[in-house]
């Protein structure tokens, strides 16, 4: 068995659920390989736990969580699993090569929750929580049991599921605020309860799991630290069920910023909080909004002449960070069209993308035609290339875009005829017409492929400022079942982008199909 985690008291362990919270987000689906991808930048970033799925939710989660479990090394794996011996059996299958697996066991504490969603007493609940732990110990020696919407469960009851499941096992006990209903005060008051009225308290970790349906995430998460919480829950940018989850990113900035208040740090290297954040937002095809704490565009833009003459003069007046310190490389110019292979190489190994030799070949031919459209190629230019050349990989024996023309305006009928190379290796060209030349574009795609998907978002943003700016594309679309895949495609031509996303979402519509992804009853 592999050594259990322990409770390290002067440092927060960073627990992220981007993979498993942060995919029950409204809108998002990973492939397996997708997530792999997130976990490796994970790793990077020193969590000490990836939530890497849910393993019993399907086979495609399952398959995930294994893979992550089998290469990832450093960080502990963990499945969650409902207090069901099937998903604990089947969490312990998909993690047990890891070299440090867990085994995430939640079940429904609070009243409300009890009665409507179990439809089970008090006591019942107490024995599923027992008889779960001691059936994950018996697989794994570290062991989490969450009481789900500990928030509004009754603080005895909680004390003793805590107990029971602390004796049977647990090696961490997390407090979820399930829907976001509690404040800073309450919950660090919550905390403070469960260290004074668990007598085994001390043989546990006590984590925190915050949802952010108040926009308070961040700051419970902190208050549950400042009462003794030395674990915290939390999605890249904020992703997860409803409004999200807490932040990770501004915990760990908290952690770090503040170090005076807290007394407690992270052991992550912040400067992997950009690419990480760039990362995920990219495959979840979930844009930052521009102020977003740490991580958004302008979180680091001083826009008031005020503000700008004082920071000129001093940076601190009004920066409390370093840019740098969470790897924001700001619009730096670093290559133009006369920048040959090996200063593409290296900048891009700046940037923490190693190529070899082929792939930098792959990449070159597209890097030289964005370099002769644009006179400038920044760095944020040269991550939206990454992402499209990933997609571009990704697309083996897939739909691939070859190319296109329309023709559009408000006095001709929008019509784009589309080339497509097909999984065979073979390519297809089809006209259409549309209300305008995207929707043209889809027709004619649709055609092509012989399935036909309903737009349901359409977001075009620009990577960097400028006329000449990239255009990245953000589609989403529903199958006839009502299932719902993202796409993503860039270029400098937003009607170009558009058909890569809309074909990317057709691919991942593939990968992704309910076949391979059925999600089992919840009870
Ligand atoms: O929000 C929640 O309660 C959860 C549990 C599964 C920990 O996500
Ligand atoms: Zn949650």
């Amino acid at each position: 068995m592999a050594q259990s985690n322990v409770a390290t008291h002067d440092r927060v362990i960073i627990f992220d659920t981007t993979l498993r919270d942060g995919e029950q987000s409204a809108g998002a689906g990973l492939t397996p390989d997708e997530k792999l991808r997130i976990a490796r930048q994970l790793q990077k970033l020193g969590v000490d736990v990836i939530e890497a799925g849910f393993a019993a939710s399907s086979p495609g989660d399952f398959e995930a969580v294994q893979q992550i479990a089998r290469e990832i090394k450093g960080p502990i794996i963990c499945s969650l699993a409902r207090a069901v011996p099937g998903d604990i059996d089947a969490a312990w299958k998909a993690i047990k090569d890891a070299e440090r697996p867990r085994i995430h066991v939640f079940l429904s504490s609070s009243e409300i929750h009890m009665a409507h969603q179990m439809r089970k007493g008090a006591e019942d609940i107490m024995g599923m929580a027992v008889d779960a732990v001691k059936r994950a110990k018996s697989l794994c020696d570290d062991v989490e049991f969450s009481p789900m919407d500990a928030t509004r469960t009754e603080p005895g009851f909680l004390y003793r599921i805590l107990e029971a499941t602390i004796d049977a096992g647990a090696t961490t006990v997390n407090i979820p605020d399930t829907v976001g209903y509690s404040n800073p005060e309450e919950f660090g008051a919550l905390i403070k309860g469960v260290f004074d009225n668990v007598p085994n308290i001390d043989k546990a970790t006590v984590s925190v799991h915050c949802h952010n349906d108040l926009g308070l995430a961040a700051a419970n998460s902190l208050a549950a630290v400042e009462n003794g919480a030395r674990q915290v829950e939390g999605c890249i940018n904020g992703l997860g069920e409803r409004a999200g989850n807490a932040s990770l990113e501004e915990v760990m900035m908290a952690l770090e910023t503040r170090y005076d208040h807290y007394g407690v740090k992270s052991g992550v290297n912040t400067r992997e909080i950009g690419p990480s954040s760039r990362l995920v937002a990219d495959l979840f095809g979930f844009a930052i909004q521009p102020n977003k704490a740490i991580v958004g565009q302008n979180a680091f833009r001083h826009g008031s002449g005020i503000h700008q003459d004082a920071y000129l003069k001093e940076r601190t007046t009004f920066e409390i960070m370093e840019p740098e310190s969470v790897g924001w490389r700001g619009e730096a110019i670093v290559m133009g069209k006369l920048s040959g292979r090996a200063g593409l190489r290296s900048r891009l190994g700046d940037l923490g993308y190693e190529l070899n030799d082929r792939e930098l070949a792959d990449l070159f031919p597209r890097y030289k035609v964005l370099a002769d459209q644009k006179r400038e190629v920044t760095d944020f230019d040269l991550q939206s290339l990454m992402s499209e050349q990933h997609r571009f990989a990704d697309t083996d024996r897939q739909y691939r875009f070859e190319g296109l023309k329309v023709e559009c305006g408000d006095m001709v009928t929008p019509v784009a005829t589309v080339t497509v190379g097909l999984p065979d290796g073979k390519s297809k060209t089809v006209t259409a017409e549309g209300t305008g030349p995207v929707d043209a574009v889809c027709k004619a795609v649709d055609e092509i492929v012989g399935e036909s998907c309903n737009l349901t978002e359409f977001a075009v943003a620009s990577v960097t400022d400028g006329i000449d700016a990239i255009g990245e594309v953000t589609i989403r679309v529903e199958d006839a079942d009502g299932h719902i895949y993202a796409g993503r495609g860039g270029d400098t031509d937003i009607i170009v982008a558009s058909a890569k996303a809309y074909i990317n979402a057709i691919n991942r519509m593939g990968v992704l199909s309910p076949s391979k992804n059925q999600i089992t009853a919840t009870e």
